[in-house]
């Protein structure tokens, strides 16, 4: 009796460490996002023109969005979908998501040796813009 009471308690136990470990990697993979929405979001300001190019911001940027797009993808593990905006998707075609993910980092990579002037802004940053909005398209809930 008492050996099951134990085994019950500690099936209870393991099963809150599970769930609390899985809202600390939706926790912890949304923290990332949004870091590099923070660093991209100045960016996005000088292709408007709204601001004067800045390489030291735009380099920055695309540093955090090199160094996410390589530990984002590790991030996802199967069954973490709840109280997260990701698409059950991710998990039926992750093959998929990850090459999306390899696809930003490439992107960022090319644009961080590209862009030295707001022309080379113009041309190069939009590329990685479009493969952050690719993989929403697809994978992230439409808020
Ligand atoms: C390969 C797919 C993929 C790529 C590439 C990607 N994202 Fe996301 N993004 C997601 C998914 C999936 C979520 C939802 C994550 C969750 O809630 O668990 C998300 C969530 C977000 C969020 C919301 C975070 C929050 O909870 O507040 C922001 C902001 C964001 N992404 C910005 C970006 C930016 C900026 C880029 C490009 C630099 C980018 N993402 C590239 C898939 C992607």
């Amino acid at each position: 009796m008492i050996r099951r009471l134990v085994l019950a308690a500690m099936l209870a136990l393991s099963a809150i460490t599970v769930v609390s470990a899985q809202s600390n990697i939706v926790e912890q993979r949304e923290a990332l996002f949004k870091a590099m929405n923070r660093e991209v979001r100045p960016v996005g300001a000088m292709l408007k023109g709204e601001t004067a190019f800045d390489a030291a911001k735009v380099q920055a940027a695309l540093d955090l969005v090199i160094k996410n797009a390589q530990v984002l993808p590790t991030m996802f593990p199967a069954g973490s979908q709840d109280g997260s905006e990701a698409l059950p998707v991710v998990w039926e075609r992750n093959d998929e998501f990850k090459a999306l993910f390899a696809k930003l980092g490439d992107e960022a990579a090319k644009a961080k040796v590209a862009i030295t002037d707001d022309a080379s802004l113009k041309a190069n940053f939009p590329n990685v813009l479009r493969a952050c909005g690719n993989c929403h398209q697809t994978f992230r809930k439409k808020s």
